[in-house]
């Protein structure tokens, strides 16, 4: 029986815990049997001094051990890929990857998580399709892989119950922001989510949790090494996110312009971006292609759709209405226009995520119910030419001054200047084992 307040102290002064003492805090905690206090004063010296690479594996694994596990291998008798974003706004890539992949042949099953602050989550997002059930059952959610070849559900109350915990807990002890917790936190679920293959989106910027591109890099070869030593094959994307992804922020908007994307009508970043995490999911996957034949199997099934037949069964599989027509849409749109003209020479990424979550398309609050017609659809993008009061942006708002509102917001949100930004790829770089 471990002494809880003796292994504080060890991680408190620097030293090693052994993967059964960590199994051991984690069930207790996830039973209710170790009081929030203490992991409250651990994660603080996780926090101050680190984990090693050992103890961050077993924290992971430790973690995925309180809960249940999905074998979707076994299941499938196929090898099953998925993908997962460290979080940023305007972040639909899943909801035009999963249909891209399913259409080449390759199963996409993915447990996605809710928006917190001026993130979005996936999940919210696909709650704006009129029907669209994101709560299946571990068994509805094989089936589907197996027949659609593609899912995307709200994670099960038992995957990883600790972790559900251990995120609320970190969130209020200012602990969020540890490589090692981050890692195992994010990496527990994809495991015990039950893929062979994961690429992860991990966002660098203004938006994301990771400020640097070293920080970032950091983050994803923790990932890749967690994933490594639990058999699973890890692809990181790092990506930019100092403005928003593509145009659309907010949940209806942005299943709008995922499906655009479908349709060869992508923003170009958000393109860009869609086609890397694509590419590298078909060439993760029991294909057996490499990365100029995947991305040539990913073009054929946007150009000959097939992509978008594949986001049709997937949403109508379900329970979602797929026509574009039932998305809800917001009653008040407003333009916010140019002051002077030039080139946007930034769009701060948080301040658009704020607008649109004032406007109601976020949840400051666990709670807080979500309005999904509403958000801001950026025009003008990092590099563009402007003419004095050309349109850079629309609010879509529920009533007027919650638009008036929104408006200064994302005007504040725009940097306009005399000289042509240089430009700049979101994809940032790949790194793999
Ligand atoms: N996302 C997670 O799931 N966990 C973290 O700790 C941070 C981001």
């Amino acid at each position: 029986m471990i002494r809880v307040p003796d292994l504080i102290e060890r991680k408190r002064d620097g030293g090693e815990l052994s993967p059964d003492e960590l199994a051991e805090l984690m069930l207790g905690y996830a039973k209710g049997e170790i009081p929030d206090y203490q992991l409250s004063a651990f994660c603080m010296a996780v926090y101050f001094r680190g984990l090693s690479s050992a103890e961050t594996y077993a924290l992971t694994d430790a973690l995925i051990r309180t809960g249940e596990t999905v074998d979707l291998h076994g299941a499938l008798g196929r090898k099953v890929v998925d993908k997962h974003s460290t979080g940023g706004v305007g972040d639909k890539t899943s909801i035009a990857v999963g249909p891209i992949v399913a259409a080449c042949g390759v199963p996409f099953g993915k447990m996605s998580g809710r928006g917190l602050g001026h993130t979005g989550g996936t999940l919210d997002k696909l709650e704006s399709i009129p029907g669209f059930r994101v709560e299946l059952s571990t068994d509805e959610f094989i089936d589907q892989v197996r027949s659609v070849g593609l899912a995307i559900v709200g994670a099960t109350a038992n995957l990883v119950p600790a972790d559900k915990q251990l995120y609320a807990l970190r969130d209020v002890t200012a602990t969020v922001d540890n490589y090692s917790l981050i890692a195992a936190s994010i990496m527990s679920k994809k495991i015990a989510g039950g893929a062979d293959a994961i690429v992860l989106d991990v966002k660098v910027g203004d938006g994301a949790f990771m400020k640097s591109r070293a920080d970032a890099e950091r983050l994803a070869e923790v990932m890749i090494d967690l994933g490594r030593r639990a058999g699973r094959e890890v692809v990181a994307v790092i990506s930019a996110m100092d403005e928003p992804l593509g145009h659309a922020v907010g949940n209806a908007l942005e299943i709008r312009e995922a499906i655009a994307t479908l349709r060869g009508e992508g923003p170009p970043d958000f393109v860009q971006l869609v086609l890397e995490a694509s590419t590298q999911l078909l060439a993760l996957s029991d294909l057996g292609v490499a990365r100029d034949e995947a991305r040539a199997r990913i073009e054929q099934a946007l150009a000959d759709g097939s992509a978008l037949a594949a986001y049709e069964r997937w949403i109508a599989a379900q329970g979602g209405n797929p026509d574009e027509a039932a998305l809800p849409t917001a009653p008040v749109i407003r333009e916010v226009r140019a002051p002077q003209a030039g080139y946007v020479r930034s769009l701060g990424a948080v301040r658009v995520g704020n607008a649109a979550l004032r406007l109601g398309a976020g949840r400051r609050d666990k709670a807080d119910r979500i309005d999904h017609a509403v958000g801001v659809v950026s025009l003008k993008k990092r590099g563009d030419a402007v003419a004095p009061a050309e349109a850079l942006a629309e609010v879509h708002a529920r009533d007027e001054p919650s638009a008036a509102a929104a408006a200064d917001e994302v005007l504040a949100a725009y940097e306009i200047s005399d000289e042509e930004p240089q430009e700049r790829n979101v994809v940032l770089d790949v790194l793999s084992d």
